[in-house]
């Protein structure tokens, strides 16, 4: 029997080819068909995975890259929408009067906050962050001084890294992850120090950074930048509780008041999250569900939020190290996947071939542009940013072209199975 990673790259490639003909044959294609366009997405419709959680799931954080696409532009609809996560929070995350604070900032008048770039210590102080960077430990820029973005965005200095660079050395600028990640600790606008959040309260950590061995470690590395087989890892590597390190993370992880799950590499941070790291996070995942942590991501840490991460772009290197060929996220917000820097661009295969991913799967996928995040708070979800609409339709299955072709895929892709489904 077929399992899904063993033909979900391969299928997607079909599917590619198989829709460029329709594109250069026809003019009729499901692109934006969908009806489903608006604020609110029904992630729990027909699924019995209610929960309580207060999700932000964004493209780009709490705005968009301007033309330098380095600086951000914060929005304030996105502002708004993590403020009002953080009011749902129980009044015992601050350690001091949190009814209080919470009652007062109801009473603030929201339109003033605007103006003001929504800077309110007097909510957001005494608040603990802890931004989850695994997706950022395998790019070239976090590490690598001669990298042009080491200085864009975080990098293991910023973040207090563990590993030593001298680990790292032999394969810098050697084919590492491109791009780089956002530094969730510098003070401009759109980051936290700039709403009122403590400094020293904003913790960085990478799982994968505090929890592996050095030769661990220098595997993945090798498997990033050389194309040796990989037989050489195991697959059910797991992360070992008992050390001191490993409390140490857990206390970290347990002090979140909110958890941010940084941008990076998809399915690196799926294996860590899902897998090497699975036992560490079900606490602080659990708290999630519950709604006494708020769950925030960007990018990489949205799909991960969501119900699957196999819809990115990057190559599933480490799918073999996760049981089953697993692609699913922490399905915080029921059947809803997120894809996150949406163009939305008409006539893209990739979009569509996504689009047939996720039909194929059972999954929402809300195609996020860059200024637009998904949020959910207690089961209720809506897409909320600078226009409040997902970049094309959200994918509701109701849609005959795109079960027809859905239909054709997989019966070429599992001849027989019937375990292709959500899980
Ligand atoms: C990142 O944040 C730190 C504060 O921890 C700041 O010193 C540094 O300049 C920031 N880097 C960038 C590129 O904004
Ligand atoms: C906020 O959302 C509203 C409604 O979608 C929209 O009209 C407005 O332009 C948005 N504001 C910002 C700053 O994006």
């Amino acid at each position: 029997m077929v399992s899904w990673h063993g033909f979900g790259l391969p299928l997607l490639v079909a599917v590619t080819a198989f829709l460029a003909g329709l594109v250069l044959g026809s003019a009729e294609l499901p692109l934006n068909s969908c009806s489903a366009e608006g604020q609110s997405v029904s992630c729990f419709e027909g699924t019995d995975a209610r929960n309580n959680a207060l999700l932000l799931l964004t493209s780009s954080g709490l705005g968009a890259y301007g033309a330098d696409s380095r600086t951000l532009v914060p929005n304030g609809n996105l502002t708004k929408a993590f403020r009002d996560l953080v009011l749902q929070l129980p009044d015992s995350s601050w350690e001091t009067d949190g009814a209080k604070r919470k009652e007062n900032a109801r009473n603030r008048d929201v339109s003033m906050l605007a103006e003001s770039g929504f800077y309110e210590p007097e909510l957001f102080s005494g608040l603990q962050i802890v931004i989850v960077e695994d997706g950022c430990f395998v790019k070239d820029s976090f590490w690598n001084k001669e990298n042009p973005d080491f200085h864009s965005g975080t990098n293991y200095q910023i973040s207090g890294m563990t590993t030593s660079i001298e680990l790292v050395r032999p394969f810098l600028g050697r084919g590492l992850d491109v791009g780089w990640c956002a530094n969730y600790s510098q003070s401009k606008a759109g980051y936290f120090v700039a709403l009122g959040f403590e400094a020293h309260r904003i913790r960085h950590v990478s799982l994968w950074d505090r929890l592996a061995g050095d030769s661990l470690k220098t595997q993945v590395f090798e498997l990033l930048t050389t194309s040796r087989a990989r037989g050489s890892m195991t697959a059910d590597l797991e992360a070992e509780t008992g050390s001191s390190e490993a409390t140490a993370v857990v206390d970290l992880l347990r002090s979140a008041d909110i958890l941010h799950v940084n941008g990076g590499h998809p399915d690196f941070t799926q294996f860590v999250f899902k897998q090497f790291a699975r036992e560490f996070l079900l606490p602080v995942v659990q708290r999630v569900k519950e709604g006494s942590v708020v769950y925030t991501g960007q990018s990489a840490g949205s799909m991960m939020g969501g119900a699957d991460v196999g819809l990115s772009l990057q190559a599933p290197i480490f799918r073999d190290m996760v049981k089953r060929g697993d692609t699913t996220g922490l399905s915080l917000a029921g059947r809803c996947a997120v894809r996150p820097h949406d163009e939305g661009s008409a006539g893209s295969l990739w979009d569509l071939a996504s689009a047939v991913y996720g039909k194929l799967k059972g999954l929402m996928v809300v195609r996020l542009p860059n200024a637009e995040a998904l949020m959910c708070a207690r089961g209720q979800c809506s897409v909320v940013g600078a226009t409040g609409k997902p970049a094309a339709s959200v994918i509701s299955g109701q849609e005959p072209n795109l079960e027809r072709l859905a239909e054709v895929f997989s019966v070429m892709g599992q001849p027989g199975a019937s375990d292709a489904g959500p899980t």
